[in-house]
């Protein structure tokens, strides 16, 4: 079985009747969804889900999975999220997708986070995946100098025709180029100092779950 299906389905059983669920984004959350609207269909599973972007959106409701926005709940249950990078102590990097803001405003609300990737996304140090920031367009060429002097190796992330890629609230991503990255804390601190920086994949203490995939099996991880 491809391993982000067995990680996706095997996440799925998770989730119980009655829970609000934060659905990622992603190839490894779609088969997550896909389980979850199987068991709405087929076993009643009473859920309402959150989405962290419009592909994930489609794809529930095409599935029949009821939503809700996000500021029209009271408290987020638990939320299934793919990831593209995860360090021994569960931090971890995301953003491939660029849904990087919408999915770390789902899993900070959320009571209880699982991340669910093959076992190629486990580092001994993260950096290798370059980590995307968001930015607002606005002096984004100055911000992406700033970063140019701090060494950080950036590159605007462009569509397949060439042009910037803007996320689903409007702003660029700069993705840095590191290949280590020591202190991931430190760095986040760090870039949450930059005016401009919307958010960036770094995603710490967040998490509390991983469910890996291997070719012999799934293996569930927690802190
Ligand atoms: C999107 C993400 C994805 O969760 C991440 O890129 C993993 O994707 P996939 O499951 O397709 O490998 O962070 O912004």
């Amino acid at each position: 079985m491809d391993l982000k299906k067995m990680v996706g389905t095997l996440a799925a059983s998770h989730v119980k009747s009655g829970m609000v669920v934060g659905l990622g984004t992603g190839t490894t959350a779609n088969y997550m969804i896909e389980e979850l609207g199987r068991r709405v269909q087929e076993e009643g599973l009473e859920i309402v889900g959150v989405t962290t972007s419009t592909q994930t959106q489609k794809l529930a409701e095409a599935l029949e999975i009821s939503l809700i926005p996000i500021d029209e709940v009271t408290h987020i249950d638990l939320t299934i999220d793919g990831a593209d990078e995860i360090a021994a102590d569960f931090s971890g990097i995301k953003g491939g997708g660029a849904a990087l803001l919408f999915e770390k405003i789902v899993a900070a609300y959320s009571s209880e986070v699982i991340w669910i990737v093959d076992h190629t996304k486990l580092v001994q140090k993260l950096g290798k995946f370059p980590l995307p920031v968001e930015v607002i367009p606005f002096g984004s060429k100055q911000l992406f100098n700033k970063f140019l002097e701090n060494e950080y190796n950036p590159t605007f992330r462009t569509t397949n025709d060439g042009k910037l890629l803007k996320t689903e609230s409007g702003n660029y991503i700069i993705d840095l180029h590191l290949d280590r990255i020591e202190n991931p804390k430190e760095l986040a601190d760090n870039l949450d100092k930059f005016v401009g920086v919307v958010e960036h994949g770094l995603f710490i203490n967040l998490v509390s779950r991983v469910i890996v995939g291997y070719p012999d099996g799934p293996k569930t991880l927690e802190v």
